[in-house]
Order: structure tokens, then C-alpha cells, then sequence
């Protein structure tokens, strides 16, 4: 097998990119790149910031002003703004529902794109997102497309929630969950789509460990 592969995993919320793309990467030993934490850490950052997050020029200029950083840590990532650890807050759900505001637009893409890129600049990386294998890196070595039905995303969001002591209800998770979809889905700039050569994983009725044991055999065996 060829060193230094890029490996995209691509896919809408709850598909289980996260974990299988984490799994993946400690597999091969490369470097795990978690690009929604980019979309979050600014989002974080304006709302923090106290910026309407309806001027997008604001959006824009604090997007490039804002220096984003990924981390190996033990367990995963750590996510930094400007220096700062934000690896927890990030993932509130007043941020989840907000990122919308930012990932819309194009100069608030452009700059995490270029974040992406350099970070995945040198190969040996499992990158997970939206627009990986579309956008970010087009001529990776392998693409993945992962993704469940609605029901069981929603069911996965909830146990994750609600293990973190998030006051959740199954029935608004699936409705926040679509409406992620519809957003992801629809946006005219680099919107979520199946990339041109990736293998389309159906995770709903597959065990963690089952998934990653497709990916790794693929890898290996194309
Ligand atoms: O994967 P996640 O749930 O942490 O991503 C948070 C949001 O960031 C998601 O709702 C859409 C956006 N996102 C994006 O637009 N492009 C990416 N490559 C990754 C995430």
C-alpha cells in the first residue's frame, strides 16, 4: 500500500463519520482532520464575539482574522481559536444549530478550505466533512460516502446528547437533524454530495467496527 494516502469521508450528520473516521486513522496511524470543528470553532467564535450572524461581511472578516487549530490529542482532537481550547464548548448545540449562519458562505469556506488543506498538505490524513471529496480534496486516494436513515441518525445524535446531560427529545433531534440535512443538502456553495468516485457505505444496520473493517479492506485491496 501506497504511504501518505489522503482518505475522505464525506456525509450528513450523525452518519457516524466522526467515530469511523477516528477509527480509520488510528488504524493507519495518520492524522485524523475533523473539518466541521473548523465551521464550529468560528461560529463559536462570533457568537462569543457577540456578532450578528446575519452580516455575513462581519462573518467573513472574523473568519479570516481567526486562527483555527487542530491538535492531536490522545483521544481525538483539540480544537483551538486564536490559542484558546475550545474543544467542548464547540460542541453545544447553540453552536451546531448556528454553524448554518457561516458554512453559507463563500469567503467564511475559502478561508476554512485553505485551513484544511494546509493541515492535510502532507498526506498520510483521514479527512471527514461535507465537501471533502468534492471540494477540499478532489484528487484524494479514496473517497467514502457514509451515511443512515434519518431515524437511526437522529437515534445516534440522541445517545450522544443525552450522554454529554443534554435535555434532549428523540422527536426534535430527528427535526434538527433534517433540518441540518435540508441545509447541508441545499446550499449553493460546495452543498453535500456524493463525490465523483466514492464508495457509498449504508451504515444502518452496521456495527461500528463493522464499517471500519469495510474501509480498512477496501484500502487494502484497491
Ligand atoms: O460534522 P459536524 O456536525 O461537526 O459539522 C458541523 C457543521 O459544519 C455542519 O452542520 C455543516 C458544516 N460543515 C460544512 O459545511 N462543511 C464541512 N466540510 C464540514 C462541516
Amino acid at each position: 500500500m501506497k504511504r501518505e494516502l489522503t482518505i475522505t469521508i464525506d456525509g450528513p450528520a450523525g452518519s457516524g463519520k466522526s467515530t469511523i473516521a477516528k477509527l480509520v486513522a488510528k488504524h493507519l496511524n495518520y492524522l485524523y482532520i475533523d473539518t466541521g470543528a473548523t465551521y464550529r470553532a468560528v461560529t463559536w467564535k462570533a457568537m462569543r464575539n457577540g456578532v450578528n450572524l446575519k452580516d455575513e461581511e462581519a462573518l467573513v472578516r472574523l473568519a479570516v482574522e481567526t486562527e483555527v487549530e487542530l491538535r492531536k490529542a490522545e483521544d481525538g482532537l483539540e480544537v483551538y481559536v486564536d490559542g484558546q481550547n475550545v474543544t467542548g464548548e464547540i460542541r453545544i448545540p447553540e453552536v451546531t444549530n448556528n454553524v448554518f449562519y457561516l458554512a453559507r458562505l463563500a469567503g467564511v469556506r475559502e478561508r476554512m478550505v485553505n485551513i484544511q488543506r494546509e493541515m492535510g498538505r502532507q498526506g498520510a490524513v483521514v479527512v471527514e466533512g461535507r465537501d471533502i471529496g468534492t471540494v477540499v480534496f478532489p484528487q484524494a486516494d479514496y473517497k467514502f460516502y457514509l451515511d443512515a436513515s434519518l431515524k437511526e441518525r437522529a437515534r445516534r445524535r440522541f445517545k450522544e446528547l443525552s450522554a454529554r446531560e443534554h435535555k434532549v427529545d428523540l422527536k426534535q433531534v430527528e427535526k434538527e437533524v433534517k433540518v441540518r440535512d435540508n441545509e447541508d443538502e441545499g446550499r449553493e456553495i460546495a452543498p453535500l454530495k456524493i463525490a465523483e468516485g466514492a464508495i457509498v457505505i449504508d451504515s444502518t444496520e452496521m456495527r461500528i467496527e463493522e464499517e471500519v473493517s469495510a474501509i480498512l479492506k477496501y484500502i487494502r485491496e484497491n
